[in-house]
């Protein structure tokens, strides 16, 4: 008579960012968290976020999840994006009353917390830099540090489109430039405010060290998921199905989503395709 019903714990958990930034969170994320079955969204039709405007990219990002919601009915939602939780947020969770959403804002906290020369570099996107969400995070947790906020609209798109075929050297020489900037200004704990830039987190550290430390969100992010979905229960038990990556736009797919896919072990679809 009546068809299965799937329980809320079931129910896939959403992870989303403009392209693969947010793929350094998911593999956090589901290392800890194996039996949850995740749909991670990158919005490759409007990369980069990072250069447009607070309300189009609100509307923009709000317009996806509301297809994604409708499609896939998720128990939580991971905007893995620092650019569309400081532009998007406060619209999403007004929209979606219902559904749990976390966040990704720079670790300044930490860093506030441990730097000794009360100097600390904060590097994003343009709209992340700008936003002032920033000054606020600034003025909450480092009232008496100066906090440097340098935009990397080349880095973010050296990351999304050139990242898989880049040799050890070109990774090293793209994070140069910001590393002796904050240098020069006595920085000793560098912020990575942009989820793609966690797939240069090594070469952060190298170049950074010995004086400077390099601060992410990866774990924090994972905590704050975990610590929502305890209410909401977790998957009975059995294999999960397979996780999957969702692109938007249109074929053909550049070659590296298909080596991201395969890395990450997801099945990759383009979002037009399922819906
Ligand atoms: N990954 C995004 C972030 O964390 C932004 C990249 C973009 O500009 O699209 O800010």
């Amino acid at each position: 008579c009546c068809g299965i019903i799937r329980s809320m714990s079931d129910s896939p958990i959403l992870f989303l960012d403009s392209g693969i930034g947010g793929l350094a969170y998911y593999r956090y994320f589901h290392a800890r968290n194996p039996a949850e079955t995740i749909i991670y969204l990158a919005d490759r039709l409007n990369f980069p976020y990072g250069t447009k405007e607070r309300t189009g990219l609100a509307a923009v990002i709000c317009s996806l999840v509301e297809k994604l919601h409708h499609k896939f009915r998720p128990k939580l939602v991971v905007i893995a994006c620092n650019t569309a939780s400081v532009s998007a947020l406060d619209t999403l969770r007004a929209t979606f009353r219902d559904l749990p959403f976390v966040g990704t804002v720079p670790a300044v906290k930490p860093a506030v917390q441990e730097s000794r020369t009360r100097r600390i570099g904060v590097l994003g996107t343009e709209r992340t830099i700008e936003d002032p969400y920033i000054a606020r995070l600034a003025s909450r947790y480092g009232q008496d540090c100066t906090i440097t906020g340098l935009a990397a609209p080349e880095l973010v798109e050296f990351v999304e489109h050139g990242i898989s075929g880049a040799t050890a050297l070109e990774r090293r020489r793209a994070v140069l430039p910001f590393i002796e900037q904050f240098r020069r200004c006595g920085v000793d704990a560098v912020v990575l405010g942009c989820t793609h830039f966690l797939f240069l987190r090594e070469e952060f550290a190298q170049a950074g060290a010995p004086e400077m430390r390099i601060y992410d969100s990866v774990a924090g992010v994972a905590r704050r998921a975990e610590l929502l979905l305890e209410p909401l229960g977790r998957p009975e038990s059995g294999t999960p199905q397979r996780s999957l990556l969702l692109v938007t736009g249109t074929m053909p797919l550049e070659g590296a989503w298909l080596h991201y896919a395969q890395s990450f072990d997801l099945e990759l679809r383009l979002l037009q395709d399922i819906l």
